[in-house]
């Protein structure tokens, strides 16, 4: 399957974490859609994904304090990855970030959930055979569109939607340098949601190409900081493919995750 890229890239900038939902069933046409989803993209067959359709309250474990609870979805989207696969974690995330942004564009509200949720309820509700792992989970309804004084309070009054400045992530090839795909890649790639907003990408940009590795190899919260990586590798693609560049990924040992190898430069 071809990604669409216009459709996704334009969910980008509309995506935002939402924690609690207005309990309104998610409507059949757009059920069928993500689940056709599911079915049909599968960039690396071991990770694929699951809709279900029955309230995840019973999936997730609250916190204390502003990182929260989720609440309140009708449905939700498992993230499943096969356990003896190198790299499942940025197959997840690259996966799963696909599906929150089909999610967005058909005017879901959305909010991944990686380390604080039973991997056991979510494994059994959504099918996961013997060497699946449940990696992350996406609440999946309707918010309302605006926030209450809770979902504030909880985001820090948006704090945790900011990112940091390129200049804090990238190296390599001078800034004066880039072409106009790779400022869109990276522009892309910065905005990708991650668990607590940590961030942990950081790039190098060589000549026609785009190297992704982790800040450091210390997984907090005992989420992967690959599967961030994972969701940052599918926005920078998407920047690129709005600029007209096709590129190939190959994946790479720790500390690095990928590289970004441009196959097709526009016409
Ligand atoms: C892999 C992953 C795991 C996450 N886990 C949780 C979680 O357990 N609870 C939660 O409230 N938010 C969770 N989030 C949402 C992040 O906190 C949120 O994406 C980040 O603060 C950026 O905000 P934004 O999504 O509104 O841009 C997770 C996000 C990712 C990508």
């Amino acid at each position: 399957m071809n990604i669409p890229c216009e459709r996704w890239y334009g969910a980008i900038t509309r995506r935002r974490s939402r924690r609690r939902f207005d309990g309104r069933p998610v409507e059949p046409a757009a059920l069928e859609r993500l689940s056709g989803l599911c079915r049909e993209f599968a960039p690396h067959p071991e990770a694929r994904a699951v809709v279900v359709t029955t309230t995840p309250d019973e999936v997730f474990r609250g916190l204390v304090g502003q990182y929260g609870k989720v609440k309140g979805a009708p449905a939700f989207m498992a993230f499943v990855g096969d356990t003896r696969s190198p790299h499942v974690c940025e197959k997840v995330g690259y996966l799963g970030e696909a599906l929150v942004l089909e999610a967005t564009a058909l005017g879901l509200a959305t909010c991944w959930v990686g380390g604080f949720f039973r991997p056991e309820v979510a494994a059994r509700l959504a099918g996961a055979g013997q060497n699946e792992r449940v990696l992350a989970v996406a609440a999946l309804g309707y918010a309302p569109e605006n926030w209450t004084a809770e979902e504030r309070l909880m985001t820090g009054f948006g704090r945790t939607h900011r990112r940091k400045a390129l200049a804090d992530l990238v190296t390599g090839l001078d800034r004066s340098l880039w072409p106009g795909w790779v400022k869109s890649a990276l522009e892309a790639a910065r905005l990708a949601p991650s668990a607590l907003n940590r961030q942990p990408w950081r790039f190098e940009v060589a000549k026609g190409a785009i190297t992704v590795s982790v800040d450091n190899l210390n997984d907090t919260y005992g989420i992967p900081k690959r599967l961030d990586c994972g969701i940052a590798m599918l926005h920078l693609e998407l920047g690129a493919l709005v600029a007209g560049v096709r590129g190939t990924w190959e994946f790479l040992a720790p500390p690095r995750v990928a590289r970004f190898t441009v196959a097709t430069l526009p016409e």
